[in-house]
């Protein structure tokens, strides 16, 4: 069966363009547009859901120009293509902490959820100031408010009440996680819904990233058996077998 979710760390912007000697910020635009193909090609191969790892939590870490540079970026990505997303079917959905973007950024942000928000061919999240522990910790913190209202018992918590209050809440696991760029690192990204997904490295850096790069993360996915710590089962019994 294909990936139902594929999440994809897209790295390798800066080295990207350091290589053909141009400003790191070129390569983030460049990948931009990339982010943008790749999801009309997972959109004509099926899948239902991408989340798009665009700015961590601790990528705040950088020269404050180049943070601004990529805030400049995503503001215009939203701008530009809200519209013809929305005509495509794609349905956007920002994860992350908004409250330290700046108010410019949510606003284009909040006017693409809200132009796409009818689209039903495929779902994208686009993870902005994402980390995966704070998508924990804000789903405990909002359990541990219901419960100290007295609208939850301690007792009820359990793993899918906490999946049901993550950013991700009602979406499928990414079952597939892709990083480009070369390093066999999750980087702080989706921790709690990664708990079984398959990992694609590739030593290709984002902007080169093609749907052929697609399409070989996919055959991947589908070559490997999937266990979920038991045994290898016979097809068609419960979720022993993946491809
Ligand atoms: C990934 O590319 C994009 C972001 C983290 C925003 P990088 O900017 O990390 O590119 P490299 O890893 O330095 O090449
Ligand atoms: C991961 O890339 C974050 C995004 C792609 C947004 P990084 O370049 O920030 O990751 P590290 O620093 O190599 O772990
Ligand atoms: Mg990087």
């Amino acid at each position: 069966m294909l990936p139902k979710h594929i999440g994809i760390i897209m790295d390798g912007n800066g080295r990207w363009a350091q290589q053909q000697g141009k400003p790191r910020l070129y390569g983030h635009q460049v990948g931009a547009n990339r982010a943008k193909d790749i999801v009309l090609a997972a959109r004509d191969r099926g899948i239902g859901y991408v989340t798009l790892f665009a700015f961590s939590t601790e990528n705040w870490k950088r020269p404050i120009s180049e943070v601004q540079g990529l805030f400049l970026l995503m503001e215009e990505f939203f701008r530009e293509n809200a519209d013809e997303l929305a005509e495509s079917g794609v349905k956007v959905n920002v994860i992350g902490d908004r409250s330290r973007l700046p108010r410019s950024i949510r606003t284009v942000a909040a006017n693409a959820e809200r132009i796409t928000a009818n689209a039903s061919r495929i779902i994208v999240n686009i993870a902005l100031n994402y980390g995966g522990r704070w998508d924990v910790a804000s789903a405990l913190r909002r359990i541990a408010e219901d419960v100290a209202a007295g609208r939850l018992d301690a007792s009820d918590i359990d793993e899918d009440l906490i999946s049901s209050r993550l950013a991700t809440a009602g979406q499928p696991d990414p079952d597939l996680i892709i990083r480009t760029g070369g390093e066999s690192r999750i980087s702080n990204f989706m921790l709690w819904q990664a708990a079984y997904a398959e990992i694609y490295v590739t030593q290709t850096l984002w902007p080169d990233f093609r749907d052929e790069d697609l399409d070989a993360a996919i055959s991947f996915f589908l070559s490997r058996t999937r266990r979920y710590g038991g045994l290898k089962t016979a097809p068609h019994n419960g979720r022993g077998e993946g491809g």
